[in-house]
């Protein structure tokens, strides 16, 4: 079976930029949006043209900047927004407006305050209004994670009809199970005319801490677009990270799924994200976490010093890491300690590493971490020779 692509769709600079205190000026947004080019995301949903003069002329400016990816802006079903995301994309080489509209019970009726009727009317007015301005008109059904099967297929059916080119799926509160969610996107496949026409997309948040699950079962389950924002920024929880699904995509190729991303610049990517919109990425985050590939205890020392692959599924160099670090601290054993000392030069044998060992484990209960310069000084004060 031949491998099927899997597009990356980036909402960094829209989704992940409405987080509090990650506000970008316009030349942040800029290098971000040509590293995302770099790093070989399909799609950059550059901003919400209609919030913000400023978000309009961020999203103007990346129009005209990216070369290669489509750039996407996003509207409301609102008749203004969409001429206006329509004006800020005017100098895309490959230009997409993202409407939509909320379809759950609980948005139509206490959001919209209107009828499902209603929604499926202004959704095709938008839809249409978008076609045209551009070919490529995608179609969010926000909370669709909480929308009736039924009437989301018939939302769906509807806005194909009237031209849309790629169907969003939004998780927008995060409250989907992976079964539920997958099962919803493999519905959609089977009930809704014309679906083979459409690119189905997974939009999902982390609430649940369960976003990166839910998107890895749309695309098994048919969705071939993945929404998502680097270091997985976004309201709330935030939202599925890039990094994440594309290397768990990677990882599992009997999955027969990919992604055109250069992994190798993930790390990179990674660090000016959380650096320019000053957002840190926790220690112990998948792919990209300061301890993603750092050992700590022992026993798993010994086996990655013995073969990488006893407790590394990744090749740390694969995302841009150069190698995996052993740290030492008092849960480590011999095995670390020799590595490390070889590393800095010092070769023993078993009595003067015994030695050294009893001194390392003696700072070590006193330190949270043994780094280069105390390895030297216990060399130089119990004058161990190599
Ligand atoms: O979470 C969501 O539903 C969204 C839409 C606006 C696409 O971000
Ligand atoms: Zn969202």
């Amino acid at each position: 079976m031949s491998v099927q692509k899997i597009q990356i769709f980036d909402t960094t600079l829209r989704d992940g930029e409405q987080v509090p205190g990650c506000k970008l000026n316009m030349d942040e947004k800029l290098i971000i949006a040509n590293q995302l080019e770099l790093l070989g995301v399909d799609v950059i949903e550059a901003g919400f043209p209609v919030s913000s003069p400023g978000d309009f002329e961020a999203v103007r400016a990346i129009a005209r900047q990216t070369k290669t990816a489509t750039v996407c802006g996003l509207t409301r079903a609102v008749e203004n927004d969409i001429r206006v995301a329509a004006d800020a994309l005017k100098g895309a080489v490959r230009p997409r407006i993202h409407t939509g509209i909320g379809t759950s019970e609980l948005h139509v009726k206490y959001k919209l305050r209107t009828s499902q009727e209603n929604v499926i009317e202004r959704a095709l007015a938008a839809v249409k209004l978008a076609k045209s301005f551009v070919e490529d008109v995608e179609f969010y059904a926000e909370d669709a994670g909480r929308t009736d099967n039924e009437f989301l297929a018939r939302v769906c059916e509807e806005v194909i009809k009237a031209g849309a080119t790629v169907l969003n799926i939004p998780d927008t509160t995060g409250y989907c199970l992976p079964e539920e969610y997958g099962a919803k996107i493999k519905y959609l496949v089977e009930n809704v005319k014309g679906i083979d026409r459409v690119t189905l997309s997974t939009h999902c948040h982390n609430d649940l801490g369960l976003a990166t699950a839910n998107s890895i079962a749309g695309v098994i389950n048919g969705a071939r677009q993945i929404e998502c924002t680097i270091n997985g920024v976004g309201e709330r929880a935030g939202n599925t990270a890039l990094e994440e699904v594309v290397m768990i995509l990677r990882q599992h190729p009997y999955l027969n799924l990919d992604t055109n991303i250069n992994t190798k610049l993930l790390t990179l990517t990674s660090a000016m994200v959380s650096d320019m919109m000053r957002m840190p990425v926790q220690a112990n985050k998948a792919i990209v976490g300061a301890n993603a590939f750092s050992h700590s205890s022992g026993i798993h020392q010994d086996g990655v010093i013995k073969h990488r692959e006893t407790y590394e599924i990744i090749d740390p160099k694969e995302v841009g890491v150069s190698d995996s670090s052993i740290v030492l601290t008092a849960r480590s054993g011999r095995a670390a300690l020799a590595y490390r000392l070889q590393k800095l030069g010092y070769t023993f044998d078993k009595n003067t590493l015994d030695k050294a060992y009893a001194s390392f484990l003696q700072l070590a209960d006193q330190k949270k971490e043994v780094v280069d310069t105390d390895l030297h000084e216990i060399v130089e004060q119990e004058n161990l020779v190599a």
